[in-house]
């Protein structure tokens, strides 16, 4: 039998998620379940997906690994299209501190937060890295994430940062999970540049980017953009070079003060804009006339104790909204989707419909990836998911609960 031949059938539900680009306002409601289904995949591909008796009809199922979906939910693997995976060192005191009141920005500011990362980043050795890294990876894949993007920005010069997109590189290499790699070397101002973030900009330009598209990296090119970290001109500079040299574009933008950031996604043709949780009108109307996609990070305002971006707003803006963890070892230190579902659901006024489009193939259009991945289309990569319940009302419904129970990856079943 030819790996990644695989028939899943008796599903209650599949949820294709059908497109092939972000769904837009509206759109994202829409999911396109088919019941009693099934789906056909050969060497990893979806080949077909309908009502069993049509897909069957014909088959040697001899041919093919069959995995009887026992009248559950079958989805598209989620897409997790904002994390920071690969780090050094953990910040579990610091979290008390904020627990305790203190602020973000003023522990980063007093040289711990992002920069405590760096020290412990730039310490910790290429196994180690790989080692944490590949163990989060597998915590991601147990939630049902199929495709992470992953930004380096805990190395803050040239050799870190390299060391944990190779580092990335070879987790991608080696774990089912598909890594997209992003070069976030303007993460933070560490102390040697404080005062002349110009010319970190500058160095980036000149020194690292082009190393890092030489050796192919690096597929997108990000900037935490914000008050005391770099400015709209800075991040304008950084993204404009960037996109000349073939890096597709994000940014962290609008977190916690509102710079225009979104403004500036939709001026330099960002794939995505992150966070937002103080967006303006008019950086939301730019966003949704430009396609940028607006990738809300509501684990992070939890942790942040902030107030939660406008989800509702974007998606009657028209603007494609995705979702994503942010898993980081600071602001946001969790994988959990369910956690991203029930938040999503319960603070942002997200339907269960909106908040699966936004994991799947909004997701998938945040990391460019919307053409191969996101949804249950022929054609597609075989990335998908089993509940173990019979719909996808259960993701949101289950409160934090893992409903999850089995994953498929490239035809494959990875998790069972
Ligand atoms: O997406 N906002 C900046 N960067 C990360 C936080 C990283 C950290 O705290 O280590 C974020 O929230
Ligand atoms: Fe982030």
């Amino acid at each position: 039998m030819q790996s990644g031949n695989m028939i899943i059938k008796n599903a209650s539900q599949i949820v294709t998620c059908s497109g092939t680009k972000a769904k837009k306002g509206k759109e994202m409601q829409d999911l396109h379940v088919v019941e009693n289904g099934a789906i056909l995949i050969e060497k990893g591909i979806i080949q077909s997906v309908g009502k069993e008796e049509e897909i069957l009809k014909g088959i040697d199922e001899s041919q093919y690994q069959v995995i009887d979906a026992e009248g559950k939910a079958v989805l598209p693997g989620f897409v997790d299209s904002h994390t920071h995976f690969v780090f050094g060192g953990y910040r579990a005191e610091e979290f008390t501190w904020r627990l305790r009141g203190d602020d973000y920005m003023d522990i980063m500011n007093r040289g711990g937060g992002i920069i405590s990362t760096v020290q412990a980043t730039q310490e910790e050795s290429k196994e180690e890295l790989y080692e944490n890294g590949y163990q989060r990876l597998t915590s991601m894949l147990s939630f049902g994430v199929t495709t992470a993007e992953g930004k380096s920005g805990y190395g803050l010069n040239k050799e870190t940062e390299l060391k944990q997109l190779e580092v990335m590189k070879e987790i991608n290499e080696n774990h089912p999970v598909d890594v997209i790699s992003t070069f976030m070397e303007a993460h933070a101002v560490p102390a040697e540049y404080k005062g002349k973030e110009d010319e970190m900009i500058e160095n980036i330009i000149r020194e690292s980017l082009p190393e890092i598209k030489e050796k192919n990296l690096a597929e997108f090119c990000d900037i935490f953009t914000e008050k005391n970290v770099f400015t709209i001109e800075q991040s304008r500079r950084l993204l404009t070079a960037a996109a000349e040299m073939g890096f597709k574009l994000k940014m962290h933008a609008d977190e916690i003060v509102p710079l225009g950031g979104a403004e500036l996604a939709a001026e330099v043709g960002a794939v995505s804009a992150d966070h937002l949780l103080q967006a303006s009108d008019a950086g939301i109307a730019a966003m949704a006339e430009k396609d940028v996609v607006a990738t809300l990070l509501p684990g992070t305002a939890f942790s942040l104790r902030e107030s939660y971006a406008r989800a509702r707003d974007m998606i009657e803006a028209n603007c494609a909204v995705a979702l994503a963890s942010d898993f980081n070892p600071g602001s946001c230190h969790t994988e959990s989707i369910p956690l991203i579902i029930a938040l999503a659901t319960l603070y942002m006024g997200m339907s269960p419909e909106e908040t699966i489009t936004a994991l799947t193939i909004n997701g998938a259009a945040a990391v460019d990836r919307a053409d191969s991945v996101g949804s249950l289309d022929p054609g597609k990569k075989a990335d998908i998911i089993i509940l173990r319940d019979p719909s996808y009302h259960f993701l949101s419904y289950h409160i934090g609960v893992n409903s999850v129970e089995r994953v498929v990856k490239d035809g494959i079943m990875v998790m069972d």
